[in-house]
């Protein structure tokens, strides 16, 4: 039997506020985060992306984890690159691409932590591949038959991915087709894949099947799908956990979510055994 642990959307800045000291910021931290320790964890946790907000924040809650874990395996969600309301307003130029190379850098700074872009690892005999992926609206266009033009106004008009990210990213369509480009590199060797957004809507959760927002949430994966039997898919960005199993690959979704998901406190990482 191998196993893993995987998680998803800590979105830790809406579970622990700023605290006046960074020691206090810790303390609290490292209370959050053991909450989410499994039982019987694994030696290795995946997250599927959306840290938070706050690099330094983020950097504790790794360094918390690799206590307890031998390897961390990671990818950037769409919130991992939103800056803060005054970085966005500072004309200084520091972009959401500065802020992933920041985490990155403290990040690396923690031996057995990876961050997957488009790159992969391999660690007790399973290879993890993955990258961020990024939504291409297409559920919207061939679910919803909406057209590209009303889907596109109507991300620029309620997605914070659109108010909050500055750089590259926020040109979403060449985002998509970069994360696309480092999905391709890593697809045939991995036998487990992790990205932030889903490539599969056929489980999209009750009341959203409707919505043009819901084209935010998943990527067309029809293209890979004769290509996945066998293998593990770990993604995130819906705050829906569910694990099931569609063209012969199984389909994992470990997510914790805000704090309003969560009403009878944060739920623990889950282990998984393939
Ligand atoms: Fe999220």
């Amino acid at each position: 039997m191998r196993r893993f642990d995987l998680i998803s959307d800590i979105h830790l800045d809406f579970w622990v506020k700023d605290a006046h000291s960074l020691w206090s910021l810790n303390k609290k931290i490292r209370r959050f985060a053991a909450q989410l320790l499994p039982e019987n964890g694994s030696r290795t946790l995946l997250i599927a992306g959306d840290l938070g907000h706050s690099n330094q924040q983020n950097y504790m809650l790794l360094k918390f984890l690799k206590e307890h874990y031998q390897h961390i395996v990671l990818v950037w969600g769409n919130h991992d690159y939103y800056l803060s309301r005054r970085r966005i307003e500072d004309p200084g130029g520091f972009d959401s691409i500065d802020r992933i190379h920041e985490m990155r850098q403290l990040a690396s700074q923690l031996p057995g932590v990876y961050c997957l872009e488009g790159t992969a690892v391999t660690l007790d005999g399973i290879t993890y591949g993955g990258c961020g992926m990024w939504y291409d609206l297409q559920y919207g266009v061939q679910v919803l038959k909406s057209d590209m033009n009303h889907i596109f106004t109507t991300w620029r008009t309620v997605s914070n991915d659109y108010a909050l990210i500055r750089g590259k990213p926020r040109y979403t369509m060449d985002m998509f087709k970069s994360e696309q480009a480092k999905l391709e590199r890593i697809l045939t060797e991995s036998d487990v894949l992790l990205t932030h957004v889903s490539p599969d809507w056929s489980r999209v959760p009750e009341g959203k099947q409707l919505q043009v927002s819901t084209s935010f949430y998943y990527f067309d994966g029809a293209p890979y799908f004769q290509r996945i039997a066998g293998k593990v898919w770990c993604f995130g960005h819906i705050h829906h956990r569910m694990d099931y199993t569609m063209h012969q690959c199984r389909f994992i979704n470990g997510s914790l979510g805000y704090p309003k998901d969560n009403p009878a406190g944060p739920k623990r990482i889950v282990s998984i055994d393939i």
